[in-house]
């Protein structure tokens, strides 16, 4: 997946400001330079995908001029050029000059943006995701749609899914925390024979080990102090069903033993109890930790493991499958949007480019926490650096480039009031003050009530 790079090189602040956020919310990476001298600087460091120019530029580089250097650097790259000063032998030397598209001023920007949308597909380089949809491609599982991924490892536990549901035999899934085993565990039951039978799902790790074996197959009258009653215990409850017994890992040895009588003749004896209860179930487990690790400390019956382990389904840590990420958001937001009645429409590429670096230790789940936490910030629109909350700041950006984009954001979004900027950014003034100062973005005296931004430097 490649978002699009878009060059500006314009030295009017106020087009440029707007081009920007134009282009930004449209699902680009505008990359902005004030005049030709820092455009070529720009190229050097890194290639993009379609350079928009003005034509009357400060120096003695025009834009066409500069529409010549770029081409013979990259005839590819496909330039438009924007100019308040529209001749018919402007026109032509645009032409000659390899100009791909021209807009005298005014301009309407739905025009530009249908323009860069061609001339992008034309050189193949509009391959960002499209935000609808989850992007999985069906295998007719019941509720599907909740097991979101593309990415190859992903495709085949879709198919394991439906290979095991069709089967009666029991699952081990393991994996890192979050990465959905709980998700997996229900589409099996939901996909199985005995879809329309009980599902008891125990965390067998908030279950005290001393309660472990009575929570779990029950206890009679009397079998200890407080046992004024029989009671049957989880598993009988799910009768002719299936079990997700989750954080496996952590289930006591006494336990461990009834488990695997459980599993091998299907019967079980309460706590203080004498006769055999008839259970029928499907097992699944699932656990985090690494079974081979607890089995060599004594603390998991290697027996337990082969009668569990009949299928494995190992789901992948999200930062071997980061192409599923912008897939994820986009169901993340679609759901959050339902439940908090927002209309949110993405992600900007500038924050998804930071979340695609980071490792993800909690997995799906603190994608979807993260996704939740900026939602908070906005009713509508697109999710931007500046929503990012705090707490998330330092783990995913680490740049010059996203502290400058994330006050260029704020600055736009506040129409440069910097002290609502300053506030979206979680800053006192003086601090949006000395970082303006640091990055070089001047904002002129005179017009400081209008707030209008004047770009000292460009570079990225
Ligand atoms: N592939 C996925 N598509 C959509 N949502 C997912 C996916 N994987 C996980 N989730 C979501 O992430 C969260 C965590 O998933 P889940 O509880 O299944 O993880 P887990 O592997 O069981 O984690 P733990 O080991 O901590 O119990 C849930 O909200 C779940 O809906
Ligand atoms: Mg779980």
């Amino acid at each position: 997946m490649k978002i699009p790079r878009i060059l500006i090189v314009e030295d009017n602040p106020h087009v440029l400001g707007f081009l920007n956020v134009v282009l930004e919310q449209n699902g680009y990476i505008p990359v902005l330079a004030s005049d030709a001298e820092n455009a070529l600087r720009i190229l050097a460091l890194t290639p993009v995908d379609l350079t928009i120019l003005d034509h009357r530029l400060p120096g003695p580089t025009s834009g066409l001029d500069l529409a010549k250097l770029i081409k013979r650097q990259d005839a590819g790259v496909p330039v438009v050029l924007i100019t308040a000063h529209s001749t018919e032998g402007l026109a032509i030397d645009a032409l000659e000059a390899g100009i791909s598209d021209y807009f005298p001023t005014p301009f309407v920007i739905d025009d530009l943006l249908t323009s860069i949308r061609r001339l992008l597909a034309s050189t193949g380089s509009q391959t960002f995701p499209t935000v609808t949809g989850t992007g999985n491609c069906s295998l007719g599982l019941i509720d599907e749609y909740r097991l979101v991924g593309q990415a190859a490892p992903m495709q085949a536990i879709r198919a394991d899914i439906r290979k095991v549901a069709k089967t009666d035999s029991n699952v081990l899934i393991t994996g890192e925390t979050g990465t959905g085993k709980e998700v997996v565990a229900e589409l099996i039951y939901k996909n199985s024979a005995r879809a329309s039978k009980p599902f008891v799902c125990l965390n067998c790790a908030a279950i005290p080990e001393s309660l472990m074996e009575s929570e779990l197959f029950g206890y009679e009258r009397g079998a200890f102090t407080g046992a004024y009653t029989t009671y049957e215990g989880k598993l009988k409850q799910g009768d002719g069903g299936t079990v997700l017994l989750d954080e496996i890992g952590d289930i006591s040895l006494s336990a461990q033993a009834k488990l695997l009588r459980l599993l091998d003749k299907k019967t079980a004896q309460r706590v203080g109890g004498r006769r055999d209860v008839t259970i029928d179930l499907r097992v699944i487990a699932a656990t985090n930790q690494d079974l081979e690790t607890l089995m060599a400390a004594g603390r998991f019956r290697r027996d337990l493991y082969y009668r569990l382990n009949v299928t494995q389904i190992s789901l992948p840590p999200l930062r071997d499958r980061r192409t599923d990420i912008p897939l994820l958001l986009q169901h993340f937001i679609g759901e959050l949007n339902t439940r908090f009645h927002k209309r949110v429409r993405g992600i900007s590429p500038v924050l998804i480019e930071r979340l695609l670096q980071y490792d993800w230790p909690g997995n799906v789940r603190e994608l979807r926490n993260i996704a939740e936490a900026c939602l908070m910030g906005l009713d509508a629109g697109i999710i931007n650096l500046i929503h990012l909350p705090h707490r998330y700041r330092d783990r995913l950006l680490d740049n010059r480039t996203d502290e400058k984009e994330a006050i260029m954001s704020a600055l736009f979004s506040t129409q440069w009031n910097k002290s609502r900027a300053a506030q979206k950014l979680h800053w006192s003034r003086m601090t949006l003050y000395r970082k303006l100062a640091k990055y070089h973005i001047l904002t002129s005296h005179s017009k400081i009530v209008t707030g209008t931004p004047v770009l000292s430097d460009n570079k990225v």
